[in-house]
């Protein structure tokens, strides 16, 4: 009777083998179900990598610098479509180009667009009248933060491009909130 049992059971190789037959097939479907479940959760554009983007007129058309200052003053700050469709200030520096970054539109508040008061040289928020300076920085509240930047550069064909600010906001010289 045992050795009947015995030759039923099936050698230790076999045995290692079928286990291993077993693992991979588990480990496939579950890494294959993990991976769609966690990059659920990833949002789109989140992480900061390249991702750099033209920077959009009210048209729709890529911002061409050379155009754009032409037709903005020195200090100027218009609302382009900037990272994720968001609205971005574009700046024209004094000497007539395009500056290093880009300003959100959106108010750290609720939400609002945040209008550019030249008259005040400040973002002046209509919805609850929280105030940001000519760089976004908040000045009153109920905003919390400041408004998120970009960077803003020139592309080798003239266009405009932003890219996400993954660095020490200079404005507060802390860390970005909207990293
Ligand atoms: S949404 Fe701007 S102050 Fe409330």
């Amino acid at each position: 009777m045992a050795s009947i049992a015995a030759a039923d059971v099936p050698d230790m190789d076999k045995r290692n083998t079928m286990n291993l037959v077993l693992l991979g097939g588990a480990t496939s479907v579950t890494l294959g179900l993990a991976g769609p479940f966690f990059y659920f959760f990833v949002p789109k554009g989140a992480g900061g990598g390249g991702g750099a983007q033209a920077a959009k007129d009210a048209l729709g058309n890529d911002v061409k610098a050379s155009e754009w200052v032409k037709t903005h003053l020195p200090g100027d700050r218009s609302l382009t479509q900037g990272l994720k469709g968001d609205p971005t200030y574009l700046v024209v520096t004094e000497d007539k180009s395009i500056e290093k970054f880009g300003i959100n539109g959106v108010c750290t508040h609720l939400g609002c667009v945040v209008p550019w008061v030249t008259a005040e040289n400040k973002f002046k928020c209509p919805c609850h009248g929280s105030q940001y300076n000519a760089q976004g920085k908040v000045v009153r509240g109920p905003a919390p933060l400041s408004l998120a930047l970009a960077h803003a550069d020139v592309n080798d064909d003239g266009i405009v491009e932003f890219s996400p600010w993954t660095e020490t906001d200079f404005r507060t010289d802390s860390a970005p909130w909207w990293k």
